[in-house]
């Protein structure tokens, strides 16, 4: 299915019961001093450790969704509206896993080739993409997510949008693929940046943020595509 190939990519399995917390793919004092260590060390170790520790919890006690994929959870509007707290313990676990992967170590910078060309051809340019982006997360109100996707639900129509959700809640949800993400819960930034959420998103565009992720996520959707 169109999610399986990100969710490989990403190193993480649900296709069985347990959802399981990866390792970070660098050390947790890699990202300072934009993301400190107690940061990044509080904010895998503690919280998604606890959204994934949760999700088991309840799946291990429901067996009928313990058959589904995390993507199947989160997109199943039955099991959002019955078990919500199953819901976004899943999705939080699958968010963090996805972050994690939108960092780097000396990262920002700008994406290259097909995205760049969809970018481009879809917000005017990477300046403009970069600003609605910024601006999603910064009027996201309370905790949630600033997401990059691609809309594919309208065939000869397929685009990317900046979106931003609530608590929990996944783009998969709306039948858009993430490519990219920015956590704007406080626990991601308050250590170190406290109110100002305008500056670790800057820090996260000038310092963090991995286009080669992003860059990989479209490929594996759009496999053998063409340069624009
Ligand atoms: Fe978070």
């Amino acid at each position: 299915m169109l999610f399986r190939s990100i969710l490989a990519y990403i190193g993480v399995s649900f296709a069985a019961a347990a959802i399981e917390l990866p390792d970070l793919p660098y050390s947790y004092d890699a990202l300072a001093p934009s993301i400190s260590e107690k940061t990044l060390r509080t904010h895998h170790s503690k919280h998604h450790a606890k959204y994934v520790n949760t999700a088991n919890e309840m799946l291990k006690s429901d067996p009928s969704h313990a058959k589904l994929s995390a993507e199947k959870i989160i997109q199943d509007r039955k099991v959002r509206a019955n078990n919500p707290s199953l819901f976004n313990n899943v999705a939080q676990a699958w968010n963090h896993a996805f972050y994690w992967k939108c960092l780097k170590p000396n990262g920002g910078g700008q994406p290259t080739g097909k995205l760049m060309g969809m970018i481009e051809r879809d917000f005017g340019s990477f300046d403009a993409l970069r600003t609605k982006m910024e601006n999603e997360a910064l009027t996201c109100f309370g905790s949630g997510w600033a997401w990059l996707g691609y809309d594919g639900k309208n065939r000869g129509h397929e685009k990317l949008v900046v979106i931003k959700t609530s608590g929990a809640e996944n783009p998969m949800a709306f039948g858009i693929t993430p490519l990219l993400t920015i956590d704007v819960w406080e626990h991601a930034y308050y250590l170190d940046f406290q109110e100002k959420r305008g500056d670790y998103v800057k820090a996260y565009f000038d310092t963090l943020v991995n286009w080669s992720f992003a860059e990989e996520n479209l490929k594996s959707i759009l496999p053998g595509h063409e340069e624009l």
